[in-house]
């Protein structure tokens, strides 16, 4: 446990990113309720992701993380969820069979509300307003009223997250997820393409293999994997009053635990040593992410190792590495630190957030192929320095959506404009996560194999 630490110790810190709350009363008083609500999650479901975490970082399962950049109080429909939770599946099932390795999936999801922003304020035609950070503090419109920070959303915020958990359980525990439903998880958009034809083919294998199991005497009934899944929800630690208000004590360790989530992150522009989210993550038990541009100096990378994780825990770090077309130059820099220091973490990678580009008709999207590009380079650079590539992190959706360029689906500029429905950053679509899936799921197989022989070889 965290020495010298409280869930408020943040607020003495400074602090990025944070709102301004016109009237700190009403949120107090929000607080207050918040804090009285049941939790989201137990600790003990996060400690066991934390396991789950523990294998990747030894080199025995793989990551694969995602969901919307961020979920909007629109967007709230059972169907979106359950689209974005069957491509997950699909994604999951793809890397475990066609790179044999189990899978942890965690979603983006349940409480990815909160946004951090290049600039504070935005103007149009010479009119200043704050600007939007997600739907649990303000509204996208562009009036006054929309964009001042309203407490009242960190209520609808929580209760979006509960409604939205409460169906991810049902789908990962209720039949939904059972492999012999794995044909009926291709989205009928995905279907007709060459990709869906690929995943067809993959689904086939699956079900031979189940029938054979079945034969052989491992049912869903004797084999629970078969009928359900593990899957765990993550959001960014950016709104500390919320996430304040969702730490309890956990009755069985005695520890902290952030409730609103199983794993939280601390992001690319919040991860300051002294600063306010640091402090906060630190005193929390739960598994942490964070995010690794290439503005972080190994240096930095292992002093902030020192204050989230003392004792090399295995599973507590997921370094999210978010590097772009520099990802040669820093990444390596920071396996090497963090191999020479013998810390423990989970490597993954983040190809979508250093790849973000501004189209010629004014679209925020993001080139597929550069996506490809820096996951590719992430696996061969853990195979060039003989580290485990564990884990990829993403925006994407189930829906059919037009916001990042290429892909099977070829998505041109013009093309963007047919169905952009982000409220922040441009996601994959189905097919385009499935595609990115397909690609990992050859790299890993080649990996994987070569650290074994590497592993079998050493010893
Ligand atoms: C994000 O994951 O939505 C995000 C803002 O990423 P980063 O902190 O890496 O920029
Ligand atoms: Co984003």
């Amino acid at each position: 446990m965290a020495t010298n630490w409280t869930p408020g110790a943040w607020r003495d810190r400074p602090i990025q990113q944070y709102p301004a709350y016109p009237d700190a009363a009403a949120l107090g008083r929000v607080e207050d309720q918040l804090s009285s609500f049941p939790p989201l999650v137990f600790a003990g479901e996060a400690r066991r992701l934390k396991e789950k975490l523990a294998e990747v970082s030894a080199g025995q399962a793989f990551l694969l993380q995602g969901g919307d950049c961020a979920e909007s109080f629109a967007e709230f429909h059972p169907d979106n969820i359950r689209d974005s939770f069957r491509v997950l599946l699909q994604m999951g099932v793809v890397l475990t069979y066609a790179g044999g390795c189990p899978v942890v999936k965690v979603g983006r999801m349940a409480g990815q509300f909160a946004k951090p922003r290049s600039e504070p304020v935005e103007v149009r035609d010479s009119i200043e307003l704050p600007s939007y950070r997600g739907d649990i503090v303000n509204d996208i419109e562009f009036t006054t009223a929309a964009r001042t920070p309203d407490p009242e959303r960190l209520l609808t915020a929580y209760s979006q997250a509960a409604a939205t958990l409460n169906l991810l359980r049902a789908f990962s525990q209720g039949g939904y997820a059972d492999l012999h439903r794995v044909h009926r998880w291709n989205l009928g958009f995905v279907d007709d393409s060459a990709l869906g034809e690929r995943y067809r083919e993959l689904a086939d294998h699956i079900a031979d293999a189940l029938t054979f199991m079945e034969a052989s005497g491992l049912t869903g009934a004797t084999s629970p994997a078969i009928a359900r899944t593990e899957f765990y929800t993550s959001h960014e630690a950016l709104l500390l009053c919320y996430e304040q208000s969702m730490t309890r004590v956990d009755s069985t360790s005695g520890d902290w635990c952030d409730t609103g989530a199983h794993m939280v992150w601390i992001g690319d522009r919040t991860r300051q040593l002294d600063g306010a989210h640091v402090e906060f993550a630190r005193g929390i038990s739960n598994p942490l992410g964070v995010k690794a541009g290439p503005s972080l100096p190994p240096d930095e990378l292992l002093e902030l190792l020192d204050v989230l994780n003392p004792c090399n825990e295995p599973g507590r770090i997921t370094l999210i590495s978010r590097m772009g077309e520099q990802i040669g130059e820093h990444l390596t820099k920071l396996i090497r630190a963090v191999e020479r220091e013998g810390r423990v973490v989970v490597w993954s990678c983040d190809p979508m957030h250093a790849n973000t580009v501004k189209s010629s008709n004014g679209y925020k999207t993001r080139p597929f192929d550069r996506i490809l590009t820096e996951a590719r380079r992430f696996f061969d650079i853990h195979q060039a320095e003989g580290t485990y590539a564990g884990g990829i992190h993403i925006e994407m959706t189930g829906q059919n959506v037009t916001e990042c360029l290429g892909g099977a689906q070829e998505i041109t500029e013009s093309s963007l404009a047919d169905r952009y429905h982000t409220h922040c950053d441009p996601r994959l679509n189905a097919s385009q996560s499935l595609e990115l899936a397909f690609l990992i799921a050859d790299t890993l197989k080649r990996s994987r194999n070569d650290h074994t022989t590497r592993v079998a070889e050493a010893s």
